[in-house]
């Protein structure tokens, strides 16, 4: 698969963007179930990344990930294909943005390829099919997988900003059986007001609260004590990153993911499609996530891990997120750019 995707790619990229999302999941997901999709990515005769023989295993936030790479969240939004990630050697994989009912999203069009600049911009804005569903696609999709599973939670768009926390706590204790860890995101710039919900005071109200809610789960769950992480914008300045450390630290949360898709466009300005509404994400994104990983990471007590996300395209970009401080990297743009060999290349660091 990894010789065969730029093939692909150019076939995938004649169609619309959403419409060749569908069709790469559902093609990996019949791929996956007839056993295709690891001889094709060439692990059928090798034993796979995420084996013990060839896994670079690595304890964060008290789990052990097979290796360093995950898929980022909005990829798989319904958890449907979490065994077909597998194959490809993530190592971790996230699920969702999941909010507590299921939600069409906005109009399309909703998603674009800015292709000359290795980019995306999407406002997608929380398609999902709600808990319920996404449980029932997880209890199916993870069967096998060895890998950890994240599982990313929101709000619904109808929910007042007032009410955000009923909605956070909802999904929080419908997914806690399932998750290995779990992912507040308060940083998609398509759901009106969600950015609003990283001030300080905010976000140290949601980290208290969930955590509170998990000393009450855990013995329902036979003591199984799942690790909170906050999803950060990149658009943050300095004050309020330092302002957002404060509260980490003295919060004590588990980890914290640095960062969401940006909307900032200066970079992409003379494309065509350069303004249009949403996040990008991608080749742009790089160096500002980074720039953010690194803030947190100096202002942030040690043992707070952060999984570095934004603009990872190539093995030197996941590098220079660990450099700045990350214990795990996350792609989505740049899987869709270069195929199943970046998550093996990042597999290998
Ligand atoms: C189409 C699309 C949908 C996304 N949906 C979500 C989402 O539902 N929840 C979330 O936390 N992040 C979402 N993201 C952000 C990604 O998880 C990631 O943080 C961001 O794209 C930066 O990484 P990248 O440059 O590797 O794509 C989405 C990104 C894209 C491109």
């Amino acid at each position: 698969m990894a010789d065969l995707y730029p093939l692909a790619r150019k076939l995938l990229f004649t169609l619309d963007a959403e419409t060749a999302h569908h069709l790469t999941l559902s093609s990996m997901k019949m791929g996956h179930s007839l056993g295709l999709l690891k001889a094709m990515t060439g692990t059928c005769c090798q034993p796979s990344l995420l084996s013990e023989e060839k896994a670079k295993p690595v304890e964060v936030m008290g789990l052990t990930f097979p290796n360093r790479v995950g898929l980022a969240a909005g990829l798989d939004k319904k958890g449907e294909a979490i065994g077909a990630f597998g194959d490809l050697g993530f190592g971790h994989v996230e699920v969702g943005t999941v909010t507590p009912r299921p939600q069409p999203g906005n109009a399309k069009p909703r998603l674009f390829r800015l292709q000359e600049h290795d980019a995306i911009i999407n406002r997608m804005g929380f398609n999902n099919p709600g808990v319920e569903e996404m449980l029932a696609n997880i209890e199916h999709s993870r069967k096998g997988y060895p890998g950890i599973l994240g599982i990313n939670i929101g709000k619904n768009f109808d929910t007042p900003n007032e009410h955000f926390l009923s909605d956070y706590l909802a999904c929080f204790e419908g997914v806690y059986d399932a998750a290995d860890y779990i992912t507040a995101n308060l940083s998609s710039p398509n759901t009106k007001g969600l950015r609003d919900l990283q001030s300080a005071e905010t976000c140290h109200e949601l980290i208290r609260t969930l955590q509170n809610k998990r000393e009450e789960l855990m013995p329902h769950h036979k003591g199984k004590k799942v690790p909170i992480v906050i999803k950060i914008a990149p658009d943050l300045d300095e004050d309020a990153i330092r302002g957002l450390a404060e509260v980490f630290n003295e919060t004590d949360v588990d980890g914290v993911i640095t960062t969401n898709t940006t909307i900032e466009r200066d970079a992409v300005k003379t494309h065509p499609r350069g303004e249009e509404a949403g996040g990008l994400s991608g080749a742009p994104l790089s160096e500002a996530s980074t720039k953010v990983l690194a803030l947190l990471r100096s202002e942030m007590k040690e043992d707070i891990p952060i999984i570095g996300s934004g603009g990872v395209m190539t093995a030197a970009d996941a590098q220079a997120k660990m450099d700045a401080g990350a214990s795990l990297v996350q792609v989505y743009t740049g899987l869709v750019y270069s195929g199943p060999q970046l998550v093996r290349d990042l597999a290998e660091l």
